[in-house]
């Protein structure tokens, strides 16, 4: 790890919203899901699986931040699916920037729509159903 030992939480350091879900959805998750999809098949050659590589890395790290804005009217209980479908976000897409590292195209395939699934399934919960994203 990085950080041998984490001094603050991220209250502590400052961590605030710079903007709503609508915009962060649609600037950061939406670009990365679209660059991916545009470049996934056929199989790329290095500067594709690169871009891909950012894209999973983003979308990894991006997820970590998605965890903590839960919905405000959100039951304890919802909060806990909410931070569950985050966090197989984050898993399914750091295995992805790992597979692009490694520019296997079926594990960065496989992967991929490991991902799609679960952004699917926050939106069907979190977003009335809508945004079902074809990967
Ligand atoms: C933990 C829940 C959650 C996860 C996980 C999640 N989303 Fe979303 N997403 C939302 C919510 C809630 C909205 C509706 C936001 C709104 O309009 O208020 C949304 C909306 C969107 C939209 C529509 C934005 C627009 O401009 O209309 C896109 C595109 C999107 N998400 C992409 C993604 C992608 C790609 C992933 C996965 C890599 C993902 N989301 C994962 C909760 C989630």
């Amino acid at each position: 790890m990085w950080y041998p030992s984490l001094l603050v939480s991220a209250d502590e350091a400052g961590e605030r919203e710079v903007d709503n879900m609508h915009h962060f959805m649609e600037y950061v998750f939406e670009p990365r899901y679209k660059e991916i999809k545009e470049t996934i098949n056929p199989p790329p050659s290095k500067p594709g699986f690169k871009k891909i590589k950012s894209c999973g890395l983003t979308l990894a790290e991006a997820a970590n931040l998605l965890m903590r804005r839960t919905p405000e009217d959100a039951t304890e209980e919802e909060k806990l699916t909410w931070v569950k479908y985050a966090r197989d976000v984050r898993e399914h897409a750091a295995s992805l920037y790992q597979a692009a590292r490694e520019q296997n195209h079926s594990k960065v395939v496989a992967t991929y729509r490991q991902t799609i699934g679960k952004c699917n399934a926050c939106h069907q919960q979190f977003a009335d159903g809508k945004y079902q994203l074809s990967p």
